[in-house]
Protein backbone atom coordinates (compact mmCIF):
# COMPACT_ATOMS: atom_id res chain seq x y z
CA UNK A 1 0.00 0.00 0.00
CA UNK A 2 1.20 3.50 -1.00
CA UNK A 3 1.52 5.93 1.88
CA UNK A 4 -0.49 9.02 1.00
CA UNK A 5 0.54 12.64 1.18
CA UNK A 6 -1.27 13.73 4.33
CA UNK A 7 0.54 9.98 6.08
CA UNK A 8 3.61 11.88 5.51
CA UNK A 9 2.95 15.13 6.66
CA UNK A 10 1.68 13.70 9.68
CA UNK A 11 4.77 11.06 10.19
CA UNK A 12 7.05 14.34 9.48
CA UNK A 13 4.85 16.29 12.44
CA UNK A 14 5.34 13.77 14.80
CA UNK A 15 9.21 13.51 13.73
CA UNK A 16 9.92 17.41 14.31
CA UNK A 17 9.37 19.76 17.01
CA UNK A 18 6.17 19.95 18.39
CA UNK A 19 6.55 23.91 18.10
CA UNK A 20 7.48 24.00 14.39
CA UNK A 21 5.27 21.57 13.28
CA UNK A 22 1.94 23.62 13.11
CA UNK A 23 3.99 26.24 10.77
CA UNK A 24 5.99 24.27 8.23
CA UNK A 25 5.76 21.08 6.17
CA UNK A 26 8.37 18.82 6.88
CA UNK A 27 12.03 19.71 5.81
CA UNK A 28 13.17 16.68 2.67
CA UNK A 29 16.06 14.92 4.08
CA UNK A 30 19.08 16.28 2.16
CA UNK A 31 17.85 20.22 3.44
CA UNK A 32 17.80 19.48 6.73
CA UNK A 33 20.70 17.21 6.05
CA UNK A 34 22.81 20.57 4.32
CA UNK A 35 21.36 23.09 7.36
CA UNK A 36 23.21 20.87 9.97
CA UNK A 37 25.92 20.13 7.99
CA UNK A 38 26.25 24.38 8.02
CA UNK A 39 25.34 24.73 11.37
CA UNK A 40 28.35 21.91 12.64
CA UNK A 41 30.69 23.71 9.73
CA UNK A 42 30.44 27.31 10.89
CA UNK A 43 30.34 26.47 14.54
CA UNK A 44 33.72 24.52 13.88
CA UNK A 45 34.96 27.44 12.06
CA UNK A 46 33.82 29.82 14.77
CA UNK A 47 35.52 27.72 17.21
CA UNK A 48 39.21 27.79 14.78
CA UNK A 49 38.92 31.53 14.49
CA UNK A 50 38.11 32.13 18.29
CA UNK A 51 41.43 30.07 19.32
CA UNK A 52 43.51 31.96 16.86
CA UNK A 53 42.24 35.80 18.02
CA UNK A 54 42.87 34.54 21.62
CA UNK A 55 46.26 33.29 21.28
CA UNK A 56 47.15 36.30 19.33
CA UNK A 57 45.62 38.59 21.72
CA UNK A 58 47.31 36.79 24.63
CA UNK A 59 50.79 37.47 22.89
CA UNK A 60 51.24 34.10 21.43
CA UNK A 61 52.08 33.24 17.92
CA UNK A 62 51.90 30.63 15.39
CA UNK A 63 52.34 27.30 16.90
CA UNK A 64 50.84 23.72 15.62
CA UNK A 65 47.79 24.15 17.18
CA UNK A 66 46.89 27.56 15.17
CA UNK A 67 48.32 25.65 11.96
CA UNK A 68 45.22 23.15 12.84
CA UNK A 69 42.85 25.46 12.96
CA UNK A 70 43.48 27.36 9.88
CA UNK A 71 43.35 23.70 8.17
CA UNK A 72 39.91 23.28 9.47
CA UNK A 73 38.95 26.69 8.42
CA UNK A 74 40.23 25.95 4.58
CA UNK A 75 38.90 22.72 5.08
CA UNK A 76 35.01 23.93 5.80
CA UNK A 77 35.13 26.99 3.22
CA UNK A 78 35.49 24.77 0.82
CA UNK A 79 32.35 22.80 1.84
CA UNK A 80 30.17 26.05 2.27
CA UNK A 81 29.21 25.85 -1.43
CA UNK A 82 27.23 22.82 -0.65
CA UNK A 83 25.82 24.68 3.21
CA UNK A 84 22.85 26.74 1.21
CA UNK A 85 20.61 24.22 -0.94
CA UNK A 86 16.93 26.53 -2.17
CA UNK A 87 14.68 25.94 0.55
CA UNK A 88 17.10 26.43 3.54
CA UNK A 89 16.37 29.77 4.45
CA UNK A 90 14.04 31.35 6.63
CA UNK A 91 10.82 29.60 4.34
CA UNK A 92 12.33 26.59 5.73
CA UNK A 93 10.34 27.34 8.93
CA UNK A 94 13.38 25.80 10.62
CA UNK A 95 15.43 28.01 13.42
CA UNK A 96 18.11 29.68 11.04
CA UNK A 97 19.84 33.19 10.79
CA UNK A 98 19.93 32.69 7.13
CA UNK A 99 18.79 35.84 5.29
CA UNK A 100 16.48 35.59 2.37
CA UNK A 101 18.92 37.62 0.30
CA UNK A 102 21.26 34.60 0.11
CA UNK A 103 19.12 33.33 -2.47
CA UNK A 104 17.95 36.77 -4.15
CA UNK A 105 21.73 37.79 -4.78
CA UNK A 106 23.48 34.51 -5.46
CA UNK A 107 26.41 36.18 -7.00
CA UNK A 108 27.03 38.61 -4.42
CA UNK A 109 27.11 35.82 -1.89
CA UNK A 110 29.45 33.53 -4.45
CA UNK A 111 31.75 36.62 -4.44
CA UNK A 112 31.97 36.85 -0.36
CA UNK A 113 31.94 33.06 -0.20
CA UNK A 114 35.09 33.23 -2.94
CA UNK A 115 36.71 36.00 -0.68
CA UNK A 116 36.45 33.68 2.37
CA UNK A 117 38.25 31.06 0.33
CA UNK A 118 40.89 32.84 -0.95
CA UNK A 119 41.75 34.38 2.62
CA UNK A 120 40.98 30.69 4.44
CA UNK A 121 43.56 29.32 1.89
CA UNK A 122 46.08 31.99 2.26
CA UNK A 123 46.05 31.73 6.46
CA UNK A 124 46.67 27.99 5.61
CA UNK A 125 49.69 28.54 3.68
CA UNK A 126 51.11 31.09 5.48
CA UNK A 127 50.71 28.68 8.46
CA UNK A 128 52.58 25.85 6.12
CA UNK A 129 55.55 28.32 5.32
CA UNK A 130 55.48 28.91 9.67
CA UNK A 131 55.47 32.88 8.83
CA UNK A 132 54.02 34.20 12.15
CA UNK A 133 54.03 37.63 11.10
CA UNK A 134 52.54 37.28 7.83
CA UNK A 135 50.10 34.57 9.83
CA UNK A 136 48.97 37.31 12.27
CA UNK A 137 48.40 39.87 9.56
CA UNK A 138 46.08 37.72 7.79
CA UNK A 139 43.83 36.64 10.28
CA UNK A 140 42.48 40.15 10.05
CA UNK A 141 41.94 39.87 5.95
CA UNK A 142 40.37 36.88 7.17
CA UNK A 143 37.99 37.67 9.44
CA UNK A 144 37.27 40.75 7.58
CA UNK A 145 35.56 38.20 5.19
CA UNK A 146 33.22 36.83 7.51
CA UNK A 147 31.94 40.03 8.61
CA UNK A 148 31.44 41.06 4.97
CA UNK A 149 28.97 38.33 4.25
CA UNK A 150 27.63 38.23 7.77
CA UNK A 151 26.90 41.79 7.44
CA UNK A 152 24.74 41.68 4.26
CA UNK A 153 23.56 37.53 4.56
CA UNK A 154 24.00 36.71 8.40
CA UNK A 155 20.40 38.04 10.82
CA UNK A 156 21.28 39.28 14.09
CA UNK A 157 24.91 38.96 13.89
CA UNK A 158 26.23 38.89 17.31
C1 LIG B 1 29.63 33.61 2.39
C2 LIG B 1 29.04 33.97 3.64
C3 LIG B 1 29.68 33.67 4.97
C4 LIG B 1 31.02 33.68 5.29
C5 LIG B 1 32.19 34.01 4.40
C6 LIG B 1 31.10 33.34 6.68
N1 LIG B 1 29.85 33.13 7.20
FE1 LIG B 1 29.42 32.61 9.10
N2 LIG B 1 27.44 32.47 8.62
C7 LIG B 1 26.89 32.82 7.42
C8 LIG B 1 25.45 32.66 7.48
C9 LIG B 1 24.48 32.96 6.36
C10 LIG B 1 25.16 32.17 8.76
C11 LIG B 1 23.79 31.80 9.33
C12 LIG B 1 23.56 30.31 9.10
C13 LIG B 1 22.27 29.82 9.70
O1 LIG B 1 21.88 30.28 10.80
O2 LIG B 1 21.65 28.94 9.12
C14 LIG B 1 26.45 32.06 9.45
C15 LIG B 1 26.58 31.58 10.76
C16 LIG B 1 27.77 31.54 11.45
C17 LIG B 1 27.90 31.07 12.81
C18 LIG B 1 26.76 30.51 13.67
C19 LIG B 1 26.58 29.05 13.34
C20 LIG B 1 25.40 28.44 14.05
O3 LIG B 1 24.61 27.76 13.37
O4 LIG B 1 25.25 28.61 15.26
C21 LIG B 1 29.22 31.21 13.15
C22 LIG B 1 29.86 30.84 14.49
C23 LIG B 1 29.90 31.76 12.00
N3 LIG B 1 29.00 31.94 10.99
C24 LIG B 1 31.25 32.07 11.97
C25 LIG B 1 31.93 32.49 10.84
C26 LIG B 1 33.33 32.82 10.80
C27 LIG B 1 34.26 32.82 12.03
C28 LIG B 1 33.63 33.12 9.51
C29 LIG B 1 34.97 33.49 8.92
C30 LIG B 1 36.14 32.80 9.34
C31 LIG B 1 32.39 33.02 8.74
N4 LIG B 1 31.38 32.64 9.58
C32 LIG B 1 32.29 33.27 7.39
C33 LIG B 1 27.56 33.26 6.31
C34 LIG B 1 28.95 33.34 6.19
Amino acid sequence: MKRNAWSLIVGGCMLAAVAACSKSEPLAPELKQAMEARHEGFEAIGDAMKKIADTLKAGGSLNPELAAAAATIKQHSGELVDWFPAGTGPESGRKTEAKAEIWQQPEVFAEKREAFVAEAAKLAALADANDAEGFAGQVKNLGGTCKGCHDDFRAKDK
